[in-house]
Formats: structure tokens, sequence, C-alpha cells
């Protein structure tokens, strides 16, 4: 059970713990940190462990550029834990981070998501992993509810509302009627894969070997999810496969979402399958409501309007996407009373 005690002395913080980025909410200030997330770590001899030499947006800098015995690790995969000494690490980071800013130092009491699909193990690890780090309570809440609320639905109303978020790991749709989630499916399919698959087409195409970033920068600069009038093109650097030195190369927008277009479409079926799931009842009020698209890729061109034209249905892209996650942990921290109804998905993953 919460603990109302321990809130009123000391420091309640949120974190949306993503595959891609870690965002921080500490309650009545607001979002105070939003950084990748990412470890560099240097691996010392003798099987001495590893020291750690940057985290966040430093060591995502680092990513591919990191000399001989240097990692990058993105410790989060598909929204889930894929390595929990370093998802420590980035939890610590993050604590260390707003408590130094703060007046109350102590073990903090933490809410962090998760995303609705994943095991009890996967959940368990999360909270080990939170209170590994120093937090002196650690709850978790699904991420399809706390997106919900980041984006001012009103979730505890016997009215069905649909939220997709698509992220840098995972894609998530979920149906939230009376605050609970009725429907949810979900795919470890998401952002950085279609990174991936621009690698692949470039080094097809070009010859040319890229890496994470660049991949993501075009995603970002020239990816679309439909035409585009006119369309783009990107000079892209990276090194020749053939004789490994620095070459430049123009990739189309054409091409970009070509590569990224099998992800489209598996982000599609999954929407569709969740639609023909629901109630018919649950079903009507999303199509009155327009279903909410959040998540980095909802910031892909033309993307909400593709899914809408798929699936027939308005969708509404959020305002803050990457943040809508950590404004819902935010509004259950502002408000712990007011919030029974989620605190009871808080409390389930609790232990
Ligand atoms: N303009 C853009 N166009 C397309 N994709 C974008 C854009 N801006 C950010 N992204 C992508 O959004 C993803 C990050 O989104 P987000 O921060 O919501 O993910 P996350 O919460 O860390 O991951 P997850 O929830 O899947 O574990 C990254 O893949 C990033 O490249
Ligand atoms: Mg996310």
């Amino acid at each position: 059970m919460f603990n109302m005690f321990s809130g009123m002395l000391g420091l309640d913080v949120g974190i949306d713990l993503g595959s891609s980025n870690i965002v921080v909410y500490v309650k009545d200030k607001g979002i105070v940190l939003s950084e990748p997330s990412a470890v560099a770590v240097k691996k010392l001899p003798r099987g001495e462990g590893f020291q750690i030499i940057a985290v966040g947006r430093e060591a995502k800098a680092m990513s591919g550029k990191v000399p001989a015995g240097i990692e990058a690790i993105w410790p989060l995969e598909g929204g889930v834990i894929a390595n929990f000494d370093m998802t420590q690490e980035l939890i610590k980071y993050c604590l260390r981070r707003v408590s130094s800013n703060s007046a109350f130092s102590a073990h903090p009491r933490v809410v962090i998501s998760i995303p609705a699909e994943i095991t009890e193990v996967e959940r368990k690890a999360v909270i080990d992993a939170t209170l590994g780090a120093g937090a002196g309570e650690a709850y978790v809440v699904e991420e399809p509810i706390s997106a919900a609320l980041g984006v001012g639905l009103p979730i505890d109303k016997p009215s069905g509302c649909m939220v997709i978020d698509i992220g840098g790991g995972t894609s998530e749709v979920s149906v939230i009627s009376l605050g609970g989630i009725v429907v949810t499916s979900s795919l470890r399919t998401a952002g950085k894969m279609m990174d991936d698959a621009i690698i692949a087409m470039v080094r097809q195409r070009y010859s040319l070997l890229i890496g994470e970033s660049t991949a993501e920068e075009v995603k970002n600069t020239i990816g679309s999810a439909l035409p585009m009038n006119p369309e783009l093109e990107m000079h892209v650097k990276g090194r020749d496969l053939s004789d490994g030195l620095p070459k430049s190369d123009i990739v189309s927008s054409i091409e970009v979402r070509e590569a990224i277009e099998p992800i489209l479409i598996s982000i599609e079926d999954m929407v569709k399958t969740a639609l023909e799931k629901m109630p018919p009842e649950l079903a009507k009020d999303v199509v009155d409501r327009g279903i909410i698209l959040t998540g980095g890729v909802s910031l892909l061109n033309g993307f909400a309007e593709r899914l809408s034209r798929s699936v027939n249905t308005p969708v509404i892209p959020a305002e803050k996407p990457l943040y809508s996650v950590a404004l819902g942990i935010g509004k259950i921290l502002d408000n712990l009373n007011s919030m029974r109804r989620v605190l009871m998905s808080v409390e389930r993953g609790s232990r």
C-alpha cells in the first residue's frame, strides 16, 4: 500500500523508463530530466567489473564512437530490462540528479512506468532495480494508464479511450475504461527497429555503413509514413564497405519510407486487431473520441494520418509525445487521493 506518511516527508519521483529515453518527474516541480537511456562503461581488467564513464546524453553521444574497452549500452530493450546492473545505474543517476537539487536527499518514493504486457519477473526486476538504485519505496504503473492520464483523457469514466504509444523499443495499443486496461496489445518493434531497417537499406543500396545515431537522424529528419510533396533528400555519412574509407551519399525520403514500411504495416495490423477485439460499445466510444497517438515515433511525418486512414477512425497526436507517460505519472503523484482507481494498478505491481 502506498505509504502516505513517507510522501509527506520526502521526495516523490516519477520515472518513465523507456528503451530510448528516461524522463523524470518530481512532484510539485514537473519534468526535471529527460535523457537518452544509455550508459557508457569501461570494462576493468581481470574480471573486476566495470567503471561507469557516462550516463544519458553524454553516453549516447559516445555510442558508436567509443574506443576499444569502452562500451555504450542501452540497458532497456523492448521496454523491459535487458541489463539489470546498467538499468540500476541509470535510475541511480536520475535519483542522484533530482536529490542533489532537493532539500530532501533521503530515499525518495518512486513511481515507475512499465509496459502493460510484461511478465511478473520483468515487473519485479523494475522494482528491484529502483530499490537497488536508492529508492525508499518503489511502485509501478502501467504505461498506457499513465500515457492516457498524461494526455488528459478521462480514464476513470465508463467510456473507452484508446491510446497508441510508439516509442523506441515498444509499440503498444490499449483501451482504457473505468481506470483499467480493457484491451492491450504490444509489439517489441518500434523506432529503433526503424533505425535498424535504415542501416540495412543504406548498406545494401549504397555499400555504406552508418551508425545507429545517424540512422535515427535520417528517420527523424526525412522519414515519413505517407508520400510527401516534395519528397526530401539528405546527405548521409559513413564508411564505405568496400574500402573502409569515409564516404557520403544522398538518401531519399522514398527509400527511407520503403525501408520502414514493414514496421509501419505491423503497427497498423496491431491496431486493427485491437479494434476488432473490442466490445462494440467501447469501439463506439473510441470512434467518437478518436485515438490518441503518443510516443516519440508519433512525430514521424504523416504517421497519424496514415493510421487514421487505415483504421477509419480519427487519430489525434499528443501535444508532448515524449513526455505523456511522465506527465501522467506526475498526475498520480500530484493527486494521490483522487487517483485511487489508478493506484489500484500501482498496488498490483507493488510488493
Ligand atoms: N521526429 C521524429 N520522427 C520519428 N521518430 C522520432 C522522432 N523524434 C523521436 N523519434 C523516435 O522516438 C523514439 C523514442 O520515443 P520515446 O521516448 O517515446 O521512446 P521510449 O519511451 O524511450 O521507448 P519505449 O516506450 O518503447 O520503451 C526513438 O526511436 C526516436 O528516434
Ligand atoms: Mg515509452
